[in-house]
């Protein structure tokens, strides 16, 4: 009888083979794009204070009310595996008094984060994102930068059918008056709205333009908008921002619509989305929080930045499994002698120690099996090691010469060089 099988939890997923190289060729490129640009890379925790999400990302949002894995662990503390990088940044930012170097600081990052949702095809419930942050300018040039790096990203990595959609929330000054206006509307058409957006209508009734529900959808068409209701710093940033867009040939649509799902925007909010995805259409999504940092215990601290889904620019992108590295010798054995055997195996270090990729037979296969299994995989020289004599065989010349053991390493090396 065997032990019972084990899968992966729902909604999380092993990266294997092409999958893994993939991944790499997609972070090279986001490193190639981020770093020339002035980000440094930054790791924090995987899992947090659960405050600082409740605080940072905000109570009424989705991923606070219902998708966070939260847990106390044995001292008692109240953990939170992060549901995104955004408030661990500006706590990390907050926490090494990084309002003292010259600013704009500038992070990327490239981790995985935990939501728990409906998991489906593009949505899971361990998930990676690569994302820029940039702290302590209020420029909308800082803006419109970030937003060029993501749109670059996106399409070296070959994200098809990709649409930007561009909005600004003001600031929550501004925002307050509209909000009464938005309230009021929103409490007149009470009797058409979903349940949902009905218990948010006073904590959030933005959320109310991001409903699916019919009846909602036809109350919001005739909603005031916040993009009518900016002042006047507030409409000037936008419209610098749009225009910065247009002078780096970047397009997008404004749409009055957008709502982030997470409570920290202020001013500009995009969302990258890709019409070959599906119903999981976001590739890429951020804005400006300005008031973040100081929410998180640090000075006051404008910052703007994005991050974008991996899986989902797997699925819609075309992104080249980065090439096998080749195999440059194989060490074959002619026979099992153990003497042999050990003379083999100190080749093989010898090889990998003068920089040269190098395998070996590990499940005892007849010479026969060694030099096909060589052959498949694409070995460019094999040594056959015996008890009396080591052989070198040019795969690509088809030749082969007698050498002392010894001389292996040297022989590949400058016939790798000849080539
Ligand atoms: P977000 O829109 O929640 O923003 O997530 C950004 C991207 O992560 C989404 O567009 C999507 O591609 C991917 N994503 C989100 N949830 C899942 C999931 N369950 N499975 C697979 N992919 C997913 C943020 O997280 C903000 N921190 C972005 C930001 C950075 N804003 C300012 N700075």
């Amino acid at each position: 009888l065997s032990a019972p099988k084990i899968k992966a939890p729902r909604g999380t997923f092993d990266v294997l083979g092409e999958q893994a190289s993939a991944r790499t060729a997609l972070e090279s490129r986001a490193r190639g794009i981020l770093e020339p640009a002035g980000y440094e890379r930054i790791e924090t925790p995987a899992f947090e204070s659960t405050e600082l999400f409740a605080r940072g990302v905000g109570a009424s949002s989705d991923i606070v009310r219902k998708e966070m894995f939260s847990f106390q662990d044995a001292g008692g503390r109240e953990l939170t595996l992060r549901p995104e990088g955004t408030a661990p940044i500006c706590r990390a930012y907050v926490e090494h008094g990084m309002h003292k170097r010259r600013q704009p600081v500038k992070l990327w990052y490239l981790s995985s984060f935990f939501r728990h949702e409906r998991a489906q095809a593009g949505r899971h419930r361990q998930f990676w994102q690569v994302g820029a942050e940039a702290f302590g300018s209020e420029d909308p040039a800082l803006d419109a930068e970030s937003i060029v790096l993501a749109s670059t990203l996106l399409s070296t990595l070959g994200v098809r059918q990709v649409r930007l959609r561009l909005s600004s929330l003001g600031s929550p000054e501004s925002r307050g008056a509209y909000r009464e206006s938005l309230t009021a509307y929103l409490h007149a058409n009470e009797g058409s709205l979903s349940e949902e957006v009905r218990e948010r209508i006073d904590l959030n009734p933005l959320r109310a333009f991001d409903s699916e529900h019919p009846g909602t959808r036809a109350v919001m068409q005739a909603a005031p908008r916040l993009l009518d209701h900016l002042d006047e710093q507030d409409a000037s940033h936008f419209t610098e921002v749009r225009s910065l867009l247009e002078a780096a040939g970047v397009s997008y649509e404004v749409d009055p619509t957008l709502v982030r799902g997470l409570d920290y925007y202020t001013r500009t909010v995009f969302e990258f989305t890709s019409d070959a995805l599906g119903a999981q259409s976001g590739v890429g999504g951020g804005g400006r929080y300005d008031r973040l940092v100081e929410e998180l215990g640090g000075p006051p601290t404008p910052g703007i930045g994005w991050a974008a889904g991996v899986e989902r620019i797997l699925l819609a992108g075309e992104v080249p499994a980065a090439a096998a590295a080749p195999v440059e010798l194989f060490v074959a054995l002619e026979d099992g002698s153990p003497a042999a055997r050990a003379e083999a195996f100190g080749l093989l270090a010898q090889a990998r120690g003068a920089g040269l990729s190098a395998q070996m037979d590990l499940v005892g296969r007849a010479l026969k099996r060694q030099l096909s299994h060589a052959d498949s995989i694409g070995a460019r020289y094999v040594a056959i090691v015996g008890d009396s004599r080591t052989v070198l065989k040019d795969m690509q010349q088809r030749q082969e010469e007698p050498m002392a053991i010894d001389a292996v390493v040297h022989a590949v090396l400058r016939g790798q060089h000849a080539l």
